[in-house]
Formats: C-alpha cells, structure tokens, sequence
C-alpha cells in the first residue's frame, strides 16, 4: 500500500464500492447481450449495432474496474454468483419490447452512475485521484449515451427544455 501512499482504512472503503460498481458492470454487460440477441421489431438494426457496441463498452469498463482494485492491492470480486448478490442491478427477462429495452437501460444508466458517484466520494476521502479520474471519465460517458438513448425514445416533434 506504502508506494501508493494511500491511507488504507480509506481505500478499503473505496474498493468496497468499486466492487459493487464491478458486480453491477457484470449484470449490466449481460443484460445488453440479452437485449442484442432478443431484441425485436422495426428498429432491431439500430438497435443490435447500438447494443452490441455499449456491451463491448461494458466488457472493457470491467476490466478497468477490477484492475484498478488490483493496483489499489486489492482482489476484485471474480465470480457471477457473488456479482449477482452484491450488484444493485437486477437481471432482465427477454421478452421485452424495444422502448422496454431502453427504458430498463436508462433506469440502469441512473444507479450505475449514484454508484460511480459514490466511489468518487470515497476515493475524494482517500485522496485517490486516480480512481476519481478514471470513475469521472465513465460518468461522463453513460451520461451522454443516457441523453443519446433518450432522444431516441422522443417524437420528432419533441423539442428540450430551453432557459
Ligand atoms: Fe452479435
């Protein structure tokens, strides 16, 4: 820990957090190859490709949030059954419609990103500027993707709140 210089008490509770955020990722990643596979209808192009390239999005942020913990000394939690008792994510069943496929991916992008919002909290306790770089970057990320996925959900004829 020492070559870090990281307080440990404090970096234990940001992988806490950060493996929540990494069993959470897990059920997230599988829920976009179910929707890729099953979903259904006029739009299934856009939305195969669309889900196909967010799940190859996915399958990398997992990688980085478990080798982050790794770099913090830690292990990262590393089997599905524990994935799915700790992820604040719930699985999906697969017969849904296409705007049921979104609407569930945007409740989700909602409580991974209070999740990443709390790793940062604890890595800013911690002083860990390098967890907070990396977790900043994917909040700002499934934001925008969030805005992109509700604007496929408007009507053309739809227009955003002005100030
Ligand atoms: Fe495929």
């Amino acid at each position: 820990m020492n070559y870090l210089n990281l307080d440990k008490d404090k970096t234990e509770k940001t992988v806490q957090e950060l493996n929540v955020l990494l069993s959470d990722y897990h059920v997230y990643y599988q829920k976009l190859r179910n929707f890729h596979w099953n979903v259904v209808g006029k739009n299934f192009f856009d939305l195969h490709i669309k889900f196909e390239e967010m799940y190859d999005d996915a399958k990398l942020k997992v990688d980085e949030i478990a080798e982050r913990i790794l770099t913090l000394r830690y292990q990262p939690t590393s089997n599905l059954s524990e994935y799915l008792k700790k992820s604040n994510l719930k699985e999906s069943k697969s017969e849904h419609t296409d705007v049921e496929m979104v609407n569930t991916l945007l409740e989700d992008h909602g409580t991974l990103i209070q999740q990443m919002r709390k790793v940062v909290e604890r890595a800013d306790k911690a002083g860990d500027e390098g967890t907070i770089d990396l977790i900043g970057a994917y909040i700002r990320e499934l934001e925008k993707t969030s805005w992109m996925l509700d604007a496929w959900r408007m009507n053309t004829s739809d227009n955003h709140q002005s100030v």
